[in-house]
């Protein structure tokens, strides 16, 4: 076996999710004795629908269509118009008549009337044009990512630059295809700030060891530390990119999780890019953005769809890329699907414009109270502090320790915030991931919690983590 597969680590589903899955087999099999709670609640992922977030309505109506054709046949017209509004129908008409069966390969970079979909999108979205043929349709942002990051690497001299903290996805996929992770910190005393002249500090380290740092990734909004960038941080990284002659490579999977919009707006790197003073940095600067159905009001997890869009990278690479692509043969098409509804959602007076707009802001509306809600729970416990998610869907608050509960960990040869992690799994059920899974500065201690579950049971979910931390302290405190 290739041994870099042992050095892969990836947290989100790592010993807790592990050890979690295990207590709900337990439950489920009549040992409930053993707990004190009745279910499971998985805040280490962000899976919306696990958590009982509805599927948008007309998402599933033209899915379901696209799935079973016959429906659309003329002796069922009357009956399927009775369930189905006329935009779904319609919807699912035209995407079949592009896409011939979802059962069928496509196109290796996605169907070419997905990727115009999402050429329209994002000119929409940013008022700049995009082409589709600078687009691939993904199995989920991750697919993306791990291609460009296998292309990209060369041999283990190859450096990418990652936050700290950030996704396991890079980490994990460095690890695997043998770069070296060149790490810049986040700032937590400042609401987890990207300070641009430590950027430049590190690539400059990194390169006097003889590292050949060829990219930057950016979580924005960032994961786990939900912050947004300002526009005038976005710039300066465009002139650090350009610079030192990075790739940006641009993680915009939280792009409509964004909870203060007035103060920190999403605006898109590629928005930043076409906007930039300089010609000569908006006509050469090389980024790679990418985006999910996974996230936002969608939380179409499952059926893993994404798209990353290329922008000012050299022709060659871009048949290489295509290349690649074609190895997988395609991405799967009712991913796609999801990618061109995310994209073209109903517009102003179609018959599913007013229930669609309903279900995204009463999802949207939820999910920014129950962010500052469990910002307050957190905020309120003894030993924790918690920055505001500015966006995404996490919170990553910061926990003191005692050296009692330093050294139980030690004996257990676990790190101390995952024993936290666990006696609060074993305790609540629910399962969070400790900070050491994402990488954070040396003796601080975190963890990751989504604001997923279910708002009817939030305050009790609320509650039943403030007894814990109070039931843990004291059993933990040195006197
Ligand atoms: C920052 C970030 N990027 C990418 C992904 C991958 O998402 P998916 O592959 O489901 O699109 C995630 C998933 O949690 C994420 O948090």
């Amino acid at each position: 076996m290739n041994p870099l597969v042992k050095k892969m680590e990836y947290a989100v589903r790592g010993r807790l999710a592990i050890r979690a899955d295990e207590i709900r087999e337990e439950l489920e099999h009549g040992n409930s004795n053993k707990y004190s709670f009745k279910r499971i609640v998985n805040c280490n992922i962000g899976n919306p629908q696990q958590l009982n977030q509805p599927p948008i309505t007309f998402f599933r109506q033209v899915s379901s269509l696209c799935d079973n054709p016959d429906l659309l046949k003329k002796e069922h017209r009357s009956l399927v118009s009775q369930l189905y509004p006329k935009d779904a129908i319609e919807r699912a008409e035209a995407l079949l008549n592009a896409i011939g069966s979802v059962g069928a390969y496509s196109h290796s970079q996605g169907v070419p009337y997905i990727r115009n979909t999402v050429a329209r999108f994002i000119e929409q979205r940013d008022g700049h044009p995009a082409n589709p043929n600078d687009i691939y349709l993904t199995q989920g942002a991750s697919a993306g990512v791990q291609t460009i990051l296998s292309m990209i690497t060369e041999n283990s001299n190859t450096g990418i630059m990652i936050p700290i903290p950030q996704y396991p996805l890079y980490s994990a996929s460095l690890a695997l295809y043998g770069a070296t992770p060149v790490t810049y910190y986040l700032d937590e005393a400042t609401g987890w700030s990207l300070d641009v002249q430590q950027l430049t500090e590190t690539v400059d380290a990194a390169r006097r060891e003889g590292v050949d740092v060829r990219a930057l990734v950016i979580i924005n909004p960032g994961n786990p530390t939900g912050q947004c960038l300002s526009s005038e941080n976005m710039k300066d990284i465009l002139t650090f990119c350009f610079e030192k002659r990075l790739v940006l490579l641009a993680d915009e999977v939280y792009q409509t999780n964004i909870y203060e919009p007035e103060q920190r707006p999403f605006i898109s790197f590629k928005k930043a890019l076409m906007e930039y003073p300089d010609k000569h940095v908006r006509d050469n600067l090389e980024l790679v953005s990418f985006h999910s159905i996974s996230k936002g009001m969608v939380g179409e997890c499952g059926r893993r769809g994404g798209y990353f869009e290329c922008v000012n990278i050299d022709q060659g690479i871009m048949e290489q890329l295509y290349k690649v692509a074609s190895v997988s043969l395609c991405p799967n098409v009712h991913g796609q699907v999801l990618v061109d509804l995310m994209c073209n959602p109903p517009c102003q007076g179609d018959p599913s414009y007013d229930s669609y707009t309903k279900e995204v802001q009463s999802i949207y509306d939820s999910l920014r109270r129950r962010s500052k809600k469990l910002e307050k729970c957190f905020n309120s416990m003894e030993g924790v502090s918690c920055q505001p998610a500015q966006g995404s869907m996490y919170l990553f608050p910061t926990i003191s320790l005692s050296n009692k509960a330093v050294e139980q960990a030690k004996k257990q040869g676990i790190c101390p915030d995952e024993y936290y992690c666990r006696a609060m799994l074993e305790a609540t059920g629910v399962c969070v991931v400790a900070g050491s899974g994402f990488g954070q500065k040396a003796n601080t201690w975190h963890f990751r919690s989504t604001f997923l579950p279910e708002e009817h049971l939030f305050d009790e979910f609320c509650s039943s983590l403030e007894n814990f931390h109070r039931q843990f302290l004291e059993q933990h405190s040195e006197y």
